[in-house]
C-alpha cells in the first residue's frame, strides 16, 4: 500500500490554481508508540484552506511550502499504538490531504446510523461555527429576524434552521434560483434572497420587513453594506467570514460603517475554536435535532483525493450546493 498525498507546492496570488497544489505518491507511514494509523474515508474542503495557503498574518499559521494541505478527515483505525483507539474505529483527525496517515490526536466518532460525513458538516465543525455563533454572538429572541448569507452552505444553512428552531424569522441570502428554492422549501427558512437576481437591497427590504435583528455574515462585501443598511436598534452582526474577498488582492471596504453607530450595533468576530471545551455541548444540541428530523443537509461529493484541488477552488467560487466533500475510499 502507498500513501498519495496533495502538498501545498506555490502560494496564490489572487485566485488559487491547480498549478498551485503538487500530488505525490509516499510510502505508507508507520505509527510511533501512542500513535494511530488512520486510512481517510473522507476529506473535507473548508473556505478557511484558502487563508492557510497565504502566508498573511491569520488567525492559525499557514501550511508551508512542500507541506501537506491541511483539512479535517473522518477515517478508519487500521493500526493502533493509541492508549484508548483500536483497529476499526472511526474516528475525526486533522490528517489533511492524504489517503494515510499516522496521529496521536483522533477523535473517536460514535457507531450510529449518522452517516461518518456528517461528522465534517452538520454535525461537525460547520455546524458548530453555526451554533455558537447564533446562540452566543447572535443571541437571537422569538420573533426577532435572523438573516444569513452562504444560506445553502454548510454553515448558513445549519444557521437559519437553529434560528427557526429556537423561534426566529430565518431570511437567507443565496446565489441563484435553484439554491434559494432550496432553502426556502427544503431548509424550511421564511424568505431566501437571491443575491445574484438583481436589486438586492429591495429584495432584503422586501424579505425583512420588520428590518434585521441578526446578520449572520459569511461573505462580507456588498451583501454586509446591503444588511447593514436594514438592521434594527441593538441588532447584532456575526462576523464568521469573508469568502467574496478570500481570494481578492484589494479587499472590500465596509461603507456603511455608521449603520453600526446609528443603529448601536454589536459587531463580534468568532471563531469556532474559542468554544473547543463546549464543543460536546453542540454536538449533543445538533445530533438531538438532527435525530429529530429538524436539521436537514445537502453535500457536494467529488471522488478522489486527485480531485480535492478542483474541488476547493470550485467552493471559492460557489460552485459547491452544500456542505463540500471529497470521497477518498
Ligand atoms: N469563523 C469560523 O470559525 C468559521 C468556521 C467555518 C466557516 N467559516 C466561514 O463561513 C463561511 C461559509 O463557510 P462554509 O464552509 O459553510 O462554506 P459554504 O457556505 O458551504 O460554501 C461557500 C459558499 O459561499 C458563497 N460564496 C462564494 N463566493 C461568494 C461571493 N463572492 N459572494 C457571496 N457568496 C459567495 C457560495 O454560496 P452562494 O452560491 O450562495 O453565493 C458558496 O457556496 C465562509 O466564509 C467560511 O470561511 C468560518
Amino acid at each position: 500500500m502507498q500513501n498519495k498525498r496533495v502538498l501545498l507546492a506555490s502560494r496564490p496570488s489572487g485566485w488559487v490554481s491547480e498549478a498551485n497544489f503538487r500530488i505525490e505518491e509516499a510510502p505508507l507511514p508507520q505509527p510511533a508508540q501512542g500513535e494511530v494509523l488512520v486510512r481517510n474515508l473522507w476529506l473535507s474542503l473548508d473556505p478557511y484552506m484558502r487563508g492557510r495557503m497565504s502566508e498573511a498574518k491569520s488567525y492559525v499559521k499557514g501550511v508551508e511550502l512542500g507541506e501537506v494541505m491541511v483539512g479535517q478527515t473522518v477515517g478508519e483505525v487500521l493500526e493502533s499504538k493509541h492508549p484508548t483507539l483500536k483497529a476499526g474505529d472511526k474516528v475525526l483527525t486533522q490528517l489533511g490531504w492524504q489517503l494515510y496517515g499516522t496521529t496521536k490526536e483522533a477523535m473517536r466518532v460514535p457507531e450510529s446510523r449518522v452517516p461518518l460525513s456528517c461528522y465534517l458538516g452538520v454535525l461537525g465543525m460547520p455546524g458548530m461555527t453555526a451554533y455558537f455563533g447564533l446562540k452566543e454572538i447572535g443571541q437571537p429572541k422569538a420573533g426577532e429576524t435572523v438573516v444569513v448569507s452562504a444560506a445553502s452552505g454548510a454553515v448558513g444553512s445549519v444557521v437559519g434552521q437553529l434560528a427557526k428552531i429556537w423561534g426566529a424569522r430565518a431570511v437567507g441570502i443565496a446565489g441563484g434560483g435553484e439554491k434559494c428554492a432550496y432553502v426556502k422549501d427544503e431548509l424550511g427558512f421564511d424568505v431566501c434572497v437571491d443575491y445574484k437576481g438583481g436589486n438586492l437591497a429591495a429584495a432584503l427590504k422586501e424579505a425583512c420587513a420588520k428590518g434585521v435583528d441578526v446578520y449572520f455574515d459569511n461573505v462580507g462585501g456588498e451583501i454586509l453594506d446591503a444588511v447593514l443598511a436594514r438592521t434594527n436598534l441593538f441588532g447584532r452582526v456575526v462576523v464568521c467570514g469573508t469568502i467574496s474577498d478570500y481570494n481578492s488582492t484589494d479587499p472590500y471596504r465596509v461603507r456603511n460603517w455608521r449603520a453600526i453607530l446609528v443603529n448601536r450595533l454589536r459587531v463580534q468576530g468568532m471563531i469556532v475554536f474559542d468554544w473547543k471545551e463546549r464543543y460536546g455541548e453542540a454536538l449533543e444540541q445538533l445530533a438531538g435535532y438532527f435525530g429529530q428530523g429538524r436539521l436537514k443537509y445537502r453535500e457536494s461529493v467529488l471522488e478522489g483525493l486527485e480531485n480535492a484541488p478542483r474541488g476547493l477552488i470550485a467552493l471559492l467560487k460557489g460552485e459547491n450546493f452544500g456542505k463540500q466533500l471529497v470521497k477518498l475510499a
